[in-house]
């Protein structure tokens, strides 16, 4: 286990009387500094490589999109034992996100919430960041729209994204489930995706004969969909043979967490609380979806019990966000032990 892992229960109360998001700087940073003092070791050893997607990973645990959203840090993380990272949401042009405070704690569901509107350094910088990265650790580049470009220009966006991340990604994650962006989800009605993925696949072609490299695609859906949305979609891939799916994003249901103080506060609620439900929805495609596209479990994995639920119930890997800022990087430990 890293240094970091055995300091953090002495560090998290700490971190926690801080505001979430300065908590999450003063971390990353920190892991930054100790990733180049040497002091996080590098990935385990003993993990067990998996292959997915035509990609060998070094082992199934992934770091969820959002906790790097401009690829800061990948190398760190990978020294951190994770065997892939999702770096963004990245969009064309940097943004700034929504106003602050938009991240909040509820300690006692284990849960957040967050309504950040993919704050990053748009698409551009993060590839540069990403040219230079030394890890083994598998890269994924999730992409999405700017907050000012409206929906029937989206795919131009999702377009650009691609196009810019070729060269760099491992694999590329195609993001419209955040409830942050207005509009956003609305991409997942079946007209809308089958135009989205149709045309992202059109330009993959091209893409992979003037990289010489094939870099598959995959669509994260939201845990807020209706079960004939489900079959719908599934039906979707299926067709348009989308390479894999992430399920799932954060909820905008608030049914785990009624009478806290921030129920209210808008955004996605992720942790503990979605634990079940992107569990449930995992099952409902895996049932759905021909068995040679594959699902990435994300959602309320908390332990290493939670990720072998999802791996149980169809998922080829699995990812981690809210779990890391309850448990810290022991988790990454529990789940690989889990799954060993
Ligand atoms: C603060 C925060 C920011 C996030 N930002 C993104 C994002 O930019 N893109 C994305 O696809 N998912 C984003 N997510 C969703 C996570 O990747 C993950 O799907 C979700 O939080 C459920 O996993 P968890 O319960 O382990 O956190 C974010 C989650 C949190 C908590």
């Amino acid at each position: 286990m890293s240094v970091l892992a055995a300091l953090y229960p002495a560090i998290k109360p700490l971190l926690f009387q801080l505001d979430p998001e300065l908590a999450h700087t003063v971390t990353v940073k920190s892991m930054i500094l100790a990733h180049q003092l040497g002091m996080l070791g590098s990935m385990d050893p003993g993990s067990r490589s998996v292959e997915c997607l035509g990609l060998k990973f070094p082992n199934a645990l992934g770091l969820a999109a959002g906790m790097d959203k401009s690829a800061s840090a990948v190398d760190a993380w990978g020294s951190l034992g994770f065997g892939f990272v999702e770096v963004g949401t990245l969009t064309p042009r940097p943004q700034p996100g929504n106003p602050k405070p938009r991240l909040f704690r509820l300690p006692e569901h284990r849960a957040l919430i967050n309504r950040m509107g993919f704050n990053n350094v748009g698409i551009h910088a993060a590839v540069e960041r990403l040219k230079k990265r030394t890890t083994k650790a598998i890269v994924g580049v999730n992409i999405g729209k700017n907050f000012d470009t409206p929906n029937d220009k989206a795919v131009d966006d999702y377009l650009y994204c691609l196009k810019a991340a070729y060269e760099v990604a491992d694999y590329v994650a195609v993001n419209i489930s955040s409830p942050n962006t207005k509009g956003l989800r609305d991409l997942q009605g079946e007209e809308s995706m089958r135009t989205l993925i149709g045309a992202l696949k059109t330009e993959q072609v091209k893409l992979s004969q003037q990289h010489g490299k094939h870099v598959p695609i995959v669509v994260k859906i939201a845990p807020d969909l209706e079960d004939l949305h489900i079959e719908a979609l599934g039906r979707v891939f299926n067709e348009l043979a989308v390479e894999g799916i992430i399920a799932t994003n954060t909820t905008i249901s608030r049914t785990a967490v009624i009478g806290h103080a921030l129920e209210k506060e808008a955004g996605g609620l992720s942790g503990a609380p979605v634990t079940q439900r992107s569990t449930e929805v995992i099952k409902a495609f895996r049932s759905l979806l021909r068995p040679e596209i594959p699902i990435i479990g994300v959602g309320g994995i908390m332990n290493g019990r939670d990720a072998l639920d999802k791996l149980n119930a169809g998922a080829s890997l699995v990812q981690i966000y809210s779990g890391l800022v309850y448990a810290g990087p022991a988790l990454i430990h529990d789940v690989l032990e889990a799954i060993r």
